[in-house]
């Protein structure tokens, strides 16, 4: 077989047999197929698809691409939540700890930045000392204890994916429906979940831009797991705007560790108590959806979740009072106001924009071997529908180097439109898959 042909043969729209997918995921993972041919494979599916049979085999092939963890040692239902990528998306560090504190097991997989979107291991990182290569032993110990664990793909565990989650990130193809669920569907199925609660983003800031592929791409991955026996149940949810107020890793620490000590945005908080209920129904926890969210309210209020957290931060050699004391977490040292230029009303932001802004000044990579810098970011100070005047601020951008803020500054400006009539108020949980 010859890497070659499958590329050209995946260019023209063939089908592609389990044993080529086979070779070409253990061909990259080891090393022996180079980055530029990957790449050209995964502009040939960017732009020619893949079969339901294709897309299984992949995803097949990239979750045996190394060890998968056996949980069933530990006890009680596992259950896990991934969101297919947004900006300022930190509802992780919120959700985990609200099942894990009603008694859900939760083994967390997830990945870095990619594309204009923020990563949660990128974000966690900016905790001092917090560490998200476990081995898969200590995973295992720190679930039976804590019953919530945070980690990332590693040359044990899905490496197929931690390799091609970098490349896509800077090949300019993620936003592809076989790509996505063969990613996201190998890391939970490698994790050893019973169930899963995936979170869809549409919307300018998301990967799918329409209502239609974010359906299709829900059920592909809930095709995934019902295939593989999981429980796999999906929420469609708007991503026209931000999520909360803050975009850039340390800066979402602060928003998330707000929301759970009950102080965080509303969008924020309503979107994870849903997430987190649904993760409590799947978990068995709860007799019903009504129930289950009212379980979540309770450990959201009663300050359990957020204990939870600083657990988790401890056992993975983070420390816990940067959850309080921001000083702790990495600072910017500069920070640009953008001002609105006329009055009205914010009508839309452009949420890709503001996640490319972002990671201009340093928040996500362009290249694979670039570092983040876990300090800078941009606050929003308005969301859409919030009436400005002529010099008002719409947002800050932090920053620790100056060379590109000019450039994300006048992008984000650009982002924001200012109208003089009242947008129409949006949904922001749209549909259930599964
Ligand atoms: N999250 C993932 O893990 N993979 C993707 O491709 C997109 C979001």
């Amino acid at each position: 077989m010859r890497t070659v042909d499958l590329i050209q043969r995946k260019r023209d729209g063939e089908e592609l047999a389990p044993e080529e997918m086979e070779f070409l995921v253990n061909g990259y993972t080891d090393g022996e197929i180079p980055d530029y041919q990957m790449s050209a494979f995964l502009m040939a599916v960017y732009f020619s698809g893949m079969t339901d049979r294709e897309v299984s085999s992949l995803t097949e092939c990239m979750l045996h691409s190394g060890d998968t963890v056996d949980l069933s040692g530990v006890p009680g239902v596992k259950v896990d939540k991934h969101s297919t990528g947004g900006v300022g998306d930190k509802t992780s560090f919120i959700v985990a700890p609200l099942a894990a504190a009603a008694g859900v097991v939760v083994p967390m997989m997830s990945g870095r930045a990619l594309g204009h979107t923020g990563g949660t291991l990128d974000k966690l990182e900016s905790i001092p000392g917090f560490r998200t290569d476990l081995t898969p032993e200590e995973f295992q110990k720190q679930l039976a204890e804590l019953g919530l664990c945070f980690i990332g793909q590693t040359e044990r565990l899905v490496p197929a994916d931690r390799k091609l989650y970098a490349l896509r990130d800077v090949t300019a193809t993620v936003e592809s429906i076989p790509l996505i669920s063969s990613s996201i569907m190998s890391k939970k199925l490698a994790e050893g979940i019973d169930a899963l609660v995936l979170d869809v983003k549409v919307g300018t800031g998301a990967f799918m831009k329409t209502q239609v592929d974010a359906r299709r791409l829900a059920q592909a991955m809930v095709g995934i797991g019902r295939r593989m026996d999981k429980k796999v149940q999906a929420l469609i949810t708007d991503m026209n705007q931000p999520l909360g107020y803050a975009i850039g890793n340390a800066l979402e620490i602060m928003e998330a560790s707000q929301t759970l000590q009950n102080a965080g945005p509303a969008d924020l908080t309503k979107l994870s108590l849903e997430l987190a209920a649904r993760m409590i129904f799947l978990g068995k926890k709860a007799a019903t959806l009504e129930a289950a969210r009212m379980l979540a309210e309770k450990h959201l209020v009663d300050g359990s979740a957020y204990k939870k957290l600083k657990q988790v931060v401890t056992a993975q050699g983070g420390n816990p009072q940067a959850l309080d004391k921001f000083e702790l977490l990495p600072n910017a040292t500069g920070m640009r106001e953008v001002t609105s230029p006329r009055a009205g009303y914010v009508s839309r932001i452009n949420a890709q924009d503001i996640g490319i802004s972002s990671n201009m000044i340093g928040a996500g990579r362009d290249k694979k071997e670039d570092s983040i810098d876990p300090a800078v970011g941009i606050i929003l100070e308005v969301k859409m529908g919030e009436k400005v005047d002529a010099g008002s601020v719409l947002c800050r951008l932090y920053y620790t180097k100056e060379d590109r803020v000019d450039e994300a500054a006048e992008m984000v400006e650009d982002a924001f439109h200012i109208s003089s009539q009242k947008p129409d108020e949006r949904e922001l949980i749209l549909e259930v898959v599964g």
